[in-house]
């Protein structure tokens, strides 16, 4: 197989990318290296171009064309929430509009397997502690909502040519499957306590008066490796299956608190640090947590990583890359 990999330089991109290599597929990579970087993908090949831009239809057609390529994992995307709020029309330019390019291309290229890299903020802040794929999407941030207009253009580009399309929406990702692919924005909880720690700072745990047990926000964490595989599973789902669109929780099905998150870091790092507890903070739902029901049914899919796993990788590459 011949996959074109968006975004393959980031973060996640960049796991998916090393698992398909490892696999013997063959892989491309379209990149604009704004937060990506070309040594995260080994020997694939890199295309520099932004999406949402006019260079990307001839660029796509002809990587399209050269790799002969079957199938798309789409990530190339902003995805910072605060951004989203304070930029709207940039989020709406860059993400649905580098989608629309993207589904284009493909469509003129006639490939015609897409996985779409969606997310839990399409759920907004939703009643029920745990989601499930066909319960309300509503989100409540520009950011959100532009990952919930992918999944519908995907969805429409079934209807009006025939592409399969899987749209996996994640939880909270962390963590690291080698020490040269760690998340090295700092945008998410434990990259942020890591940076407290590295400062000699304390952390701020944003609200210790949640309807949860211990007062806490709830979030589903996974590993980006686990995550990673599910992008794979995806891919072969696209082969076989008669039912060209769906979408995927990915995440673990538990729910772990801030200071439970704090407790595992506070045992991997040996720095202990008492937190410091605050106000809440703004559109923080009380608890998010995955169903994976269809996932694992569907897929064959499920975590092999709990959240030890996630803070101990995570803190390896860190060390590594600080
Ligand atoms: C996790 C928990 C915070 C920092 C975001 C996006 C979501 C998805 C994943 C992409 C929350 C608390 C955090 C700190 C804290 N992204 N926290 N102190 O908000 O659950 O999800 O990333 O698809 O769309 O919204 O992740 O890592 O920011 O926060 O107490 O210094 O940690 O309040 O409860 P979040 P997060």
């Amino acid at each position: 197989m011949s996959v074109l990999v968006t975004g393959g330089a980031g973060y996640i991109g960049s796991h998916v990318v090393r698992l398909l290599q490892q696999r013997g597929e063959q892989v491309v990579v379209v990149d604009d290296l704004s937060n990506g970087r070309a040594a995260r993908v080994g020997d694939a090949t890199v295309v520099e171009v932004d999406l949402a831009t006019d260079a990307a239809a001839p660029a796509l057609a002809d990587a399209f064309a050269t790799h002969g390529v079957d199938a798309v994992v789409h990530f190339a995307a902003r995805k910072q929430v605060g951004e989203s709020v304070a930029r709207p029309a940039h989020y709406w330019s860059q993400n649905v509009g580098g989608m629309a390019n993207l589904l284009q291309a493909m469509e003129t290229a006639g490939v015609g397997k897409l996985v779409f890299s969606s997310s839990a903020a399409t759920y907004g802040a939703p009643q029920s502690a745990v989601v499930r794929e066909d319960g309300p999407a509503e989100p409540i941030n520009p950011y959100g909502q532009t990952k919930l207009v992918g999944e519908w253009m995907s969805r429409a580009a079934g209807v009006a040519w025939g592409l399969r399309a899987a749209n996996l929406r994640y939880f909270n990702v962390a963590g690291a499957g080698w020490d040269d692919l760690g998340d090295s924005a700092v945008m998410n909880l434990i990259p942020i306590v890591f940076t407290a720690l590295d400062a000699g700072e304390v952390p701020t745990v944003f609200g210790g008066d949640y309807p949860t047990p211990d007062g806490s926000c709830i979030r589903d964490y996974v590993h980006v490796l686990d995550l990673a595989r599910a992008h794979l599973a995806a891919l072969d789902h696209l082969g076989t299956e008669e039912r060209p669109f769906d979408t995927f929780n990915v995440g673990s099905g538990a729910g772990s608190s801030v200071f439970e998150v704090l407790e595992v870091i506070r045992r991997v790092t040996g720095v202990d640090v008492a937190p410091d507890v605050r106000e809440r903070r703004a559109g923080d739902p009380p608890q998010l947590v995955a169903d994976v029901s269809r996932i694992t049914s569907t897929l064959g899919w499920s975590t092999t990583k709990d959240l030890d796993d996630i803070v101990g990788s995570a803190w390896a590459a860190w060390k590594t890359n600080r």
